[in-house]
């Protein structure tokens, strides 16, 4: 920690300290200094930040709802029919934040949709601001508000805790960075200092490749994982809150998001139940030339490593174990259409419902069928890379997917036999993802313009001011 540091902490604290005495603040005056800028690190580990840099490379940015269109009817109502872009490297995820249509387009730190946490899992940034100004102190207020502070992209202070003589000396020294993510691993068990050391390298990846859900006044992360990490125990957890985290634009069913599970579903697939960690397979150890080793930090697709990854443990050929993971890959997309398929329907057959008269309490049922088969779909497909890391779970929730979806169709045509209508609801044009927008009647110029604006003016503020306040570190 240099001394210009300690000063600029001590300044922010003795200001801070004047209004609040929270303990949180009383703990970060004694936190070490965990520096945010990636490039602060190249000296002193080469290897480690040029492959961790490399993850540029994955730059192709893919429209997921182009190729589903499905998709923004199942999102009516929600950020994600606005648009949703398939994952590229982690080098991306602050540009990626910023530019997606879902944070809207802010003005000042008080406008825009979404809250503080949607910058939760993309900067080590975050856990600064924690160690500085509390959780509460992070959370509270629009996602605009603290833009200025966020700044670099997922990095080293996000798994490491750099400001260690071990970390210095290239030991790896991991670190959860939020403490919402230790009270999860907590209540499954797993408390990060009891950990060995094959799960804290899982844990690091299971601070943002999870599920999670906002809550409280301040919009707080927390994982929903206190009965318990799969589909089942989570959709319980979040029944018994009544929690939701949008009506459908729609069906008006009580909708539940998932983010990307991939931590829960890797723990119930085959390597999961060996000790086959994240890294493992996404970060190897390489030998170099000179026949030191170091870990890849260019995390991206294992089969670019082949040598480094499956064939440690696997004497199967390159081609036969790609062939075996692209077949399940086509047969979860196929289940995934097949679900999507019936939600689809019955969210307009509920509309339909409505239109003619149905009461709450005909619905009622119907539209926790809806949410349940929904929030099975979105968990299995979600996980991305679930083809891989446990096809047996995708293909079983989504089979429950399909159950629930059905369930839902067959109440609802009996419910407007009742009304009269027994003809098939007809579906609009959603052979795009433009005409489904349509179709939901979205004001996507409008959204384009706003983004635009925002990118060209409070952008720029931000990135001034996160220079001025580096130049202190
Ligand atoms: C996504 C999490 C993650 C990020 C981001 C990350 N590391 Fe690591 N790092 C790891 C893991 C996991 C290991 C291996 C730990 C083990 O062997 O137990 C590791 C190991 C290391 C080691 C120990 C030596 C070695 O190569 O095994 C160093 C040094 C290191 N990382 C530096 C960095 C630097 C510098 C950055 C930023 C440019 C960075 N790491 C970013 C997860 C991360
Ligand atoms: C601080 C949060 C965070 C941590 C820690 C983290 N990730 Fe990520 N990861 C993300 C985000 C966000 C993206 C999507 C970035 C984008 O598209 O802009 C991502 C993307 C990825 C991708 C897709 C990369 C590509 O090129 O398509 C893989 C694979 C991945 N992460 C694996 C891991 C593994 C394995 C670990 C642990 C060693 C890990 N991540 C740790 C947040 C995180
Ligand atoms: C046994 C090896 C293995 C393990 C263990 C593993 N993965 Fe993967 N993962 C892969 C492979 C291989 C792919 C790419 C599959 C493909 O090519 O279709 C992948 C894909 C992904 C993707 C999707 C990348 C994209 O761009 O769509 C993410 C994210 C991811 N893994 C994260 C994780 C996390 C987090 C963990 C631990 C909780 C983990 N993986 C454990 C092998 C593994
Ligand atoms: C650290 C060791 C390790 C690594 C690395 C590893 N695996 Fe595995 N794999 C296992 C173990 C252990 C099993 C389960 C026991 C068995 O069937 O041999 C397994 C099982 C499998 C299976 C059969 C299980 C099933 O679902 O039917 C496939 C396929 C597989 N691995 C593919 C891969 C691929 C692809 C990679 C690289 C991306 C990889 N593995 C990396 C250890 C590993």
């Amino acid at each position: 920690m240099n001394k210009q540091w300690i000063k600029h902490s001590a300044a922010v604290l003795g200001l801070i300290m004047g209004a609040t005495l929270g303990s949180s603040l009383v703990n970060a005056a004694d936190d070490k200094f965990d520096d945010p800028r990636n490039e602060t690190f190249e000296a002193n580990h080469p290897d480690q930040f040029h492959t961790w840099k490399a993850t540029s490379e994955s730059s192709e940015l893919e429209d997921a709802l182009e190729g589903d269109p499905n998709m923004v009817i199942m999102w009516a109502g929600y950020g994600f029919a606005k648009d949703y872009n398939k994952a590229r490297g982690h080098y991306y995820a602050l540009d990626d934040v910023r530019q997606t249509l879902r944070t809207g387009g802010p003005t000042d730190e008080n406008t825009g949709p979404m809250p503080m946490a949607c910058w939760s899992c993309k900067s080590p940034d975050v856990g600064r601001v924690i160690a500085e100004r509390g959780e509460d102190g992070y959370f509270e207020g629009k996602w605009a508000r603290l833009g200025a502070e966020i700044a670099n992209p997922i990095g080293c202070s996000d798994c490491h805790d750099t400001s260690t003589e071990e970390f210095k000396n290239g030991e790896p020294a991991l670190k959860l960075t939020k403490p919402y993510v230790e009270r999860a691993m907590t209540a499954i068990g797993k408390p990060f200092e009891d950990m060995n050391r094959l799960d804290q390298q899982a844990a690091v990846c299971g601070q943002c490749h999870v599920e999670y859900y906002f809550t409280g006044p301040n919009k707080s992360v927390k994982f929903p994982w206190d009965m318990g990490t799969n589909v089942d125990e989570m959709e319980q957890y979040y029944d018994a809150l009544g929690f939701k985290d949008w009506t459908h634009g729609v069906s008006k069913a009580p909708m539940l998001k998932a983010q990307h599970p991939e931590y829960e579903t890797w723990r119930d697939g085959i390597h999961g139940k060996n000790n086959v960690v994240c890294t493992d397979c996404h970060m190897p150890k390489v030998t170099k030339e000179d026949g030191t080793v170091y870990t890849d930090h260019k995390i991206g697709n294992p089969f670019d490593q082949f040598e480094d990854t499956c064939a440690n443990c696997h004497t199967q050929s390159k081609d036969t174990l790609q062939g075996i993971v692209s077949t399940r890959k086509a047969q979860v997309l196929n289940m995934k259409l097949t679900a999507e398929k019936h939600i689809v329907a019955a969210h307009f057959e509920a509309k339909a419902a409505w239109d003619a008269g149905a009461t709450e309490s005909e619905m009622e049922d119907i539209l926790q069928d809806i949410r349940h088969a929904q929030w099975r779909w979105d968990y299995a497909i979600a996980s991305h890379g679930v083809h891989m890391h446990a096809p047996e779970v995708a293909l079983e929730v989504l089979g429950t997917a399909v159950d629930h979806a059905s369930d839902a169709r067959t109440k609802l045509a009996r419910l407007l036999a009742t009304k009269g209508i027994t003809d098939p609801i007809a579906l609009p044009d959603i052979s795009s993802k433009e005409k489904a927008q349509q179709a939901l009647g979205m004001p996507m110029d409008k959204m384009n313009e706003e983004k635009q604006h925002f990118l060209e003016t409070l952008v720029p503020q931000w990135e001034e001011e996160a220079e001025k306040r580096e130049a202190t570190y």
